[in-house]
């Protein structure tokens, strides 16, 4: 057995510079490198404040000398020793620490690491399925270290401005009733109440709006949502949201509520300050210009409307599309012959995978010599090619790329095509921010199998008041007061003003082919309490893990969130989801059938 006991720090391994040259230390960390030189090792021993350089010397210490060689990559050491300024030639500037080291006196391995599945200092030297059964080694690494930091400061901050804006904090259950809000329910089986099962919340929405029923004007909590859906880079089976309701407010309120908190979380976790307020999309503008309700404006490249320029070509394919759009890439001379072939795969490769073909894949045509040339343009006379020209501003080395079809499909192809260009050109500053709101999302859209009409946002969001008479003669093309923030090409929130009024929410659940008898018994509760004075309401909830990928940097959900699961919905650390013993099973009056 070792002799355990560790010397008290005194410091942390990011904390000493050369103020503290001279004075005796205690430091304990993992070791993260060692070199020896002969009769001196030198070990970077490290924390989550830092990394401190420890040297031993044979010619001095001896012991611990000895105790120094037999060390591995992240033993868990306890030292004793006095701060000392580095010679001027191994001053490393890019540290904190970088000006002084400490010569070691005294030493106790604390924990032996055993052979590392990866190093701590390289992420990428594992594939991810190791570093996710490792988590606790991927969570030492310098970027997780960062992510983790940054979620903390984003915690205090949402609650430190929330609060000063007089929000209160709830927590509202985790076990409740399973109700219909979009995704399929994690369920929880009661054993006290064979046969029944609680459900665990796709989000509070209920309770917050029975919260506002009972007066508390303004809620908020940072909570986790569970979801049993299909996975996505920034969707997770939990979650967490910020989630937020306000009383007595009007659409403006809220976005005026959220701009505030967003733009204060910026300034406070990572010093940007973002200019408010944020611009304003419809969802229709949204489609029309980017071709998706999540529109990353860091960069323009918008999608233009063709169609009336096809119908004058003589190119048969483009003139009888339902709808012709184009991108203009601005100077895009860098583009051979080869980029564009790659692009009309991507095209390809996308509307497969979407199963949706628009005609022809994708037609270009470049500006050179102040004509339109190459590709497409032979199916364009002369005076013709001059009006597209002056119609759409082309310049000199101008690409136009287009595609014809179905509206829809063409508008999601050429919102995937306008990343693509972004990506290849590097249009998409990591260090540039770009929120935006997107409003006026349709109340309803129809379900092309049932032929239903269903929520775009969730059953309880109001349609705009101007449209209310529309859900009578026009249910498709009413207008919701549903609202999104997009960052940079991300959802980061969705919320809206609800149906305080019970006839209002019961024909919306009557449309969506819910009647009253089971609307009663699935949201009797809610329906009740819009019963019982309910104040006009609404609130937004934010992707609490998505709005942390943004203020990170970060590509991945899963890097913002300490112990996430894979994308098949594995905790591979800990082995869940899990069999359990049957007797188990049988408490709760379980059977499990054979898997098919
Ligand atoms: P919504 O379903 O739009 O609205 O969710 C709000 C925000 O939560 C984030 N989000 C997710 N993040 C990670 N993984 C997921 N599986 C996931 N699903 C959603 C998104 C999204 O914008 N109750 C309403 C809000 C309201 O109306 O106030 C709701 O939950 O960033």
């Amino acid at each position: 057995m070792k002799d355990s006991s560790m010397f008290k720090r005194t410091h942390t391994c990011g904390e000493l510079t050369s103020h503290e040259v001279g004075i005796s230390v205690a430091l304990n960390g993992w070791v993260a490198t060692s070199r020896d030189h002969g009769g001196l090792i030198f070990v970077d021993v490290r924390d989550r404040y830092g990394l401190t350089q420890l040297t031993f010397n044979e010619e001095t210490e001896p012991k611990v000398f000895d105790i120094a060689k037999g060390l591995s990559m992240e033993d868990v050491i306890s030292v004793k020793g006095k701060v000392a300024a580095r010679s001027s030639d191994a001053v490393k500037e890019d540290l904190d620490t970088g000006g002084i080291e400490v010569e070691v006196s005294e030493i106790v391995v604390l924990n032996e690491a055993k052979p590392l599945p990866f190093m701590i200092q390289d992420r990428d030297s594992a594939t991810e399925e190791t570093r996710l059964r490792y988590r606790y080694l991927e969570l030492r690494t310098q970027k997780m270290q960062k992510n983790m930091a940054i979620r903390h400061k984003a915690y205090q901050s949402v609650r430190s401005v929330l609060s000063s804006l007089d929000f209160m904090e709830f927590e509202t259950p985790v076990l409740m009733r399973a109700t219909p809000e979009g995704a399929r329910d994690f369920l929880v089986p009661s054993r006290l109440h064979r046969g029944k099962f609680y459900a665990l919340p796709q989000s509070p929405q209920q309770y917050k709006q029975i919260l506002m029923v009972a007066g508390y004007d303004r809620y908020f909590q940072i909570v986790k949502c569970f979801r049993d859906e299909d996975f996505r880079a920034d969707r997770q089976p939990e979650f967490t949201q910020i989630d937020v309701e306000m009383s007595f407010v009007d659409e403006e309120d809220v976005r005026d509520v959220v701009e505030q908190l967003v733009s204060s979380v910026f300034k406070d976790v990572i010093s940007v300050e973002l200019p408010t307020p944020f611009p304003t999309l419809t969802f229709d503008e949204a489609i029309e210009t980017y071709g998706t309700d999540k529109p990353d404006l860091r960069f323009e490249l918008p999608i233009i409307d063709f169609s009336k320029f096809a119908i004058e070509s003589s190119f048969k394919a483009l003139k009888s599309a339902e709808t012709v759009k184009v991108i203009v890439v601005p100077g895009a001379e860098g583009y051979s012959r080869k980029v564009i072939d790659h692009l009309t795969d991507f095209v390809k490769e996308y509307s497969s995978q979407e199963k949706k073909m628009p005609l022809g894949g994708l037609a270009w045509m470049r500006c050179v010599d102040g004509d339109l040339t190459g590709g497409l343009s032979k199916f364009f006379d002369e005076k013709l090619r001059q009006k597209i020209i002056d119609a759409l501003g082309i310049n000199e080395g101008d690409l136009l790329l287009a595609t014809g079809g179905e509206r829809e499909t063409v508008l999601s192809t050429m919102g995937a095509l306008r990343l693509e260009i972004a990506e290849r050109d590097n249009l998409q500053k990591a260090a540039n921010f770009q929120p935006v709101w997107v409003r006026d999302y349709p109340l309803f859209q129809k379900d092309e199998e049932s032929g239903h009409w269903s929520f775009l946002h969730h059953p309880f969001t109001s349609p705009r008041s101007e449209d209310r008479e529309k859900l009578e003669s026009d249910p498709g093309a009413a207008r919701s007061m549903a609202y999104d923030l997009v960052i940079n090409g991300w959802e980061i929130a969705g919320g809206s003003i609800r149906n305080h009024d019970f006839e209002v929410q019961l024909k919306i659940f009557d449309l969506l082919g819910i009647p009253e008898e089971e609307a009663k018994e699935k949201f009797g509760f809610l329906l009740d309490g819009l019963s019982y004075g309910a104040p006009p309401h609404g609130g937004i909830a934010f992707g609490f893990d998505r709005f942390v990928m943004v203020l990170a940097g970060a590509k991945q959900i899963r890097d913002v969130i300490a112990f996430p699961k894979t994308t098949s919905a594995l905790s591979l650390m800990d082995g869940s989801p899990s069999e359990v013993p049957e007797n188990q099973l049988k408490e709760l009056g379980l059977d499990i059938r054979k898997k098919t």
